[in-house]
């Protein structure tokens, strides 16, 4: 695992904070993670998965010590060496994805104590320009 970029937020990510990463997929990259964690206790909010090579994005959360059921994208506009921006943000009852300003995600939290998400983590396949944490007005 390369870990690209890390954060630790004591008082929550979630909910009402927005992950804006800008960034590159490398030539020959395999996939990227960005996850939403539990920094006590090692459980994965949010795990956004692009694999590219199955040009699929694939979310998931890891509780308990397991994966649970994976929720798929409904499309794969990154590529090979382009640029993109992916926003992140969460309201009380779900994370909502943008790459590009186009909306590809809602995933409904599975972790109920939504205090608990402290970290965001950046790992693998990409190259990063920016990364902004922000609060969002919702
Ligand atoms: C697994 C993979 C994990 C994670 C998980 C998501 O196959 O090894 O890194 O992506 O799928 O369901």
């Amino acid at each position: 695992m390369a870990l690209r970029f890390e954060a630790s937020c004591p008082d929550g990510l979630c909910p009402g904070w927005s992950v804006i990463l800008k960034g590159e997929t490398p030539a020959e990259a395999s996939k990227f993670e960005i996850n939403f964690m539990c920094d006590r206790d090692d459980k994965i909010a949010f795990h956004f998965n692009p694999r590219f090579t199955e040009s699929d994005i694939i979310c998931n959360s890891y509780m308990a010590n397991h994966w649970g059921q994976e929720e798929r994208c409904s499309s794969f506009p990154l590529g090979i060496e382009e640029p993109f921006q992916i926003e992140i943000y969460s309201d009380n009852d779900n994370f909502h994805v943008y790459i590009d300003e186009t909306k590809v995600m809602q995933y409904k939290h599975r972790v109920e104590d939504l205090k608990t998400v402290t970290k965001v983590q950046v790992v693998n396949d990409v190259n990063i320009s920016s990364l902004e944490i922000a609060k969002k007005h919702l």
